[in-house]
């Protein structure tokens, strides 16, 4: 354990993501009722394919957990394949049965942005247990762009350029977003527990930047090292970054 980073665990990639739907699996057994924020990307993907696995075993069951997504982009159709809801849906919702007791995506066809992002804050005011995350390049939790800081409200916020090319490059977007909802750095950092995934080495200098530069709202996942309970789960190539600068 490096001191200092007591809350990073370094797993091997091809073990990284069965290990963090087990300890998924632990927490829905020791709370059935667990409320729980979920993020879409590249990285939780995996873990959410191990996840249905090991439920259609019966080793656990989201039957009476409650999932909250934890961001949304605004102004794609309902079928862009990029939409977050859609994807979890996909991934995960859609994929076990028993399904969620309740799955909250962001309301952002039936309702304006602004509402939208208003019922996302009310939903997650009722208290999150669990709120996992990735890393975007740029530094950015949920859509937590920079310039975001540990009081950030959930909210509508313009979207950075990288944010845009990822979700037309890598997600498939049929045009660039340029806003997002997203749920604020203060809610987050109110969750019980906050789980930080972390993988691949193009996410190796962020990760650094993060966890070993000061907090900076140039880098908003810096303020994560405030939670009393976060955990940082990254796969070998992540860390490496980590390594050199021990
Ligand atoms: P990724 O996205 O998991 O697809 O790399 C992370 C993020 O930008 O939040």
């Amino acid at each position: 354990m490096t001191p200092g980073l007591e809350f990073l665990e370094v797993l091997p990639s091809e073990e990284w993501a069965g290990r963090v739907a087990a300890d998924l699996v632990a927490c829905l057994r020791a709370n059935p009722r667990l409320r729980l924020c979920l993020p879409t990307g590249d990285t939780p993907a995996p873990v959410y394919m191990s996840l249905v696995d090991a439920l259609a075993r019966g080793e656990a069951s989201l039957g009476q957990a409650t999932i909250l997504l934890l961001d949304e982009y605004v102004g794609l159709p309902a079928d862009d394949p990029a939409r977050c809801d859609a994807r979890l849906r996909r991934e995960l919702i859609d994929r076990v049965d028993p399904p969620p007791m309740a799955f909250h995506p962001v309301r952002v066809d039936e309702s304006a942005p602004e509402e939208a992002a208003a019922d996302l804050d009310a939903i997650a005011a009722d208290g999150l247990d669990l709120t996992l995350l990735g890393l975007g390049a740029n530094g950015h939790v949920g859509m937590n762009e920079p310039g975001s800081t540990a009081d950030s409200p959930t909210r509508v916020i313009p979207l950075t350029e990288p944010t845009r090319e990822v979700a037309t490059e890598r997600y498939g977007a049929r045009r660039a977003p340029v806003a997002g909802i997203t749920l604020g750095l203060d809610r987050i950092l109110a969750s019980r527990q906050v789980w930080l995934l972390v993988t691949g080495e193009r996410k190796a200098e962020v990760l650094a930047r993060a966890l070993l530069g000061p907090e900076d709202p140039g880098c908003p996942a810096s303020f994560l090292r405030r939670h009393p309970r976060l955990r940082v789960i990254a796969d070998e190539p992540a860390a490496t970054a980590l390594d050199s600068t021990r």
